[in-house]
């Protein structure tokens, strides 16, 4: 037996007990006399006392030895510690050893394991599982853990079942690039790893499963993030016989579930905005609606002057800072060069300082009156004390600039508070989304959304102007999930295909098993994914999700602890049918 007992667990009501624990040496204190060991495992840590008088001599000279990360198990009596630890849990007790194994020895970590280590991030990341050992990764890792269980809990009571899709697939597209896997069987021809299970869970309502979940890998080739990863997983659901409302409500009940099991928070029922009044006041598709500095538009009060930076613009727009009227020349100067970098874009930036006498001091006083700027501070919600940033140009890039300093000045402010809530469902997104480079519209959400109810028509007259049955869940400002009501009928996924660019003969080649399906009496049906990473992060307070994934990939979509992607060998290239040609 290696332990009778963890090293979390003992405590005054153990005193007096024989127990045998077993873990790894995290510190050892020599005091000549006594040395004291802490002895570290998942359950937390146990003091182990080592004395010439009430042991012996060898055991002391060998917990002398012991160095850090060394695993041991020992034998001994839990005594009452003469200097008690309140801030510790086994902190009133320790451990009289008798009997000392050495399970196995360490060398010297690269790194100490302590809450705040010394190591860099990089270094941490190659000896992953020595990180695991450390409290704030142990425990998002536990976290978590307890958070997929509440989810399987909750969706399982509901009726939803458990099914696995293949990985080794056919593209799904999601608006990424495929990973794809090389067919040693079927010369020439590739797998590719699912970038959702889409079409698999859309052929389950087909398959009359009714209610579906999956909690799954999904792979995608793009850009990565602080909130993306190649792989990552996701909540996967589909319910058949349902429209928006009723997945809406399902989903709102899972997640109001994990805010009060997992958070203790209790949110009574999610606000929502459609995606058009999200771009027009967040200027983003999932606003973070935690603090307000919503936008105004202003237009209509300052292109009446002759400052033809604004007139010349397709849209003039500001949000209001609170207390930013006292920032010096210099801080505001900087505030203009942070969006005047290229990861944000704007040309420049016209500021308002908000007085709190009531009158307004601009950077352009030449050409805008105080009647004017009361209308601006009006717009834009502006209090005495606040400073107004305005931005302009054409409208979309305008709001994405602008959000991103509201975004920037939040944080900055700390208004984005980490252990306050804010879920907001976010409604009616455009069907198709025109690439501005290519000309040609692509499915804003996936090919399998439907329209909206009456809308198909336009899809020929105005395809920009069609509305979907497609929604997200919006936690403080990150997209957590996403779904939509299928279509579920042959012919209007063709015409779908037909205003995506597919020739019929190309359709058919991708999609002619979901097409074929759809035949056989298909359900209305429809679902959403949820990011677990995403969802997991966010309600630990946090927005990183390599934090919460046990090995992640780095931003070059390496895992530098295996070393991979890694180089292949001749032999395996060949019986791959692939040849290299770099
Ligand atoms: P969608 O593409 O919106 O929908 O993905 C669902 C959710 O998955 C998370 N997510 C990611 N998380 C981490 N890293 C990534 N690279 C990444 N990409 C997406 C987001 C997102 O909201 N099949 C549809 C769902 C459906 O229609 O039911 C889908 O995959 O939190």
């Amino acid at each position: 037996m290696y332990r009778s007992n963890t090293c979390g667990e003992l405590r005054a009501s153990h005193i007096g007990s024989e127990v045998i624990i077993s873990g790894w040496v995290h510190k050892t204190r020599d005091k000549g006399f006594v040395v004291w060991v802490d002895l570290r495992d998942r359950y937390g840590i146990t003091q182990l006392v080592f004395d010439q008088d009430r042991t012996s001599k060898t055991l002391l000279e060998q917990a002398r030895e012991l160095g850090r990360e060394t695993v041991i198990q020992v034998k001994g009596e839990v005594i009452e510690r003469a200097s008690k630890n309140p801030n510790m849990p086994t902190g009133y007790i320790e451990v009289l050893v008798h009997a000392l194994n050495i399970l196995n020895k360490s060398i010297l970590p690269p790194f100490t394991i302590e809450d705040e280590t010394d190591g860099g991030d990089d270094i941490r990341m190659k000896y992953r599982y020595l990180d695991i050992r450390r409290n704030p990764v142990k425990n998002n890792l536990i976290f978590r853990h307890k958070v997929t269980m509440e989810v399987r809990k909750y969706l399982s009571d509901k009726g939803f079942i458990d099914v696995e899709t293949p990985y080794l697939i056919k593209s799904t597209p999601e608006g990424a690039r495929d990973f794809l896997v090389p067919s040693r069987m079927n010369e020439g021809q590739f797998y590719a790893l699912p970038q959702s299970p889409q079409t698999f869970k859309q052929l389950l309502m087909v398959g009359g499963m009714d209610k579906y979940f999956q909690i799954v890998k999904c792979f995608r080739d793009e850009d990565l993030r602080a909130d993306r990863q190649p792989e990552f997983t996701q909540i996967d659901c589909e319910m058949a016989f349902v429209e928006q409302e009723d997945v809406l409500n399902t989903f709102e009940g899972l997640t109001k579930h994990l805010l009060k099991v997992i958070k203790g928070v209790e949110i009574e029922s999610f606000p929502r905005m459609t995606y058009d009044e999200a771009m027009r006041l967040y200027g983003n598709d999932k606003p973070d609606i935690r603090f307000g500095m919503q936008f105004g538009e202003l237009n209509e009060v300052a292109q009446h002057k002759d400052f033809n930076v604004f007139n010349a613009a397709e849209l003039v727009v500001g949000i209001a800072i609170p207390g930013g009227a006292s920032y010096t020349r210099k801080e505001i100067d900087k505030l203009i060069d942070w969006v005047k970098r290229p990861q944000v874009g704007a040309k420049g930036m016209v500021y308002v300082k908000c007085n709190e006498d009531g009158t307004y001091k601009s950077s352009v006083d030449k050409f805008y009156d105080q009647e004017d700027l009361a209308k601006w501070a009006e717009a834009t919600q502006a209090k005495p004390g606040d400073l107004i940033c305005v931005l302009s140009g054409k409208a979309n890039e305008t709001r994405t600039q602008l959000s991103a300093l509201r975004m920037e000045l939040a944080e900055r402010l700390g208004l984005r508070k980490p252990d306050k809530f804010a879920p907001l469902w976010v409604v009616d997104f455009p069907l198709l989304e025109l690439d501005e480079e290519t000309g040609n519209y692509h499915a804003m959400h996936h090919p399998f959304t439907s329209p909206k109810p009456g809308q198909l028509e336009l899809l020929a007259t105005n395809p920009g102007a069609v509305k979907a049955n497609a929604y997200d869940l919006v936690l403080n400002g990150n997209e957590i999930g996403g779904g939509s009501i299928r279509i579920h009928d042959k012919e209007t996924q063709a015409t779908m295909f037909k205003h995506l660019g597919f020739t019929p003969e190309e359709a058919r080649e991708q999609f002619g098993f979901l097409m074929d399906a759809f035949q056989y009496g298909a359900p209305p049906h429809g679902g959403i994914a949820f990011g677990l990473d995403r969802l997991v992060a966010i309600l630990g307070g946090q927005e990183t999700i390599r934090d919460f994934i046990a090995f992640p990939k780095n931003n070059s979509g390496r895992d530098v602890m295996i070393d991979a992607p890694a180089n292949i060998d001749e032999e395996q290239l060949k019986e791959l049918h692939l040849k290299l040609d770099l």
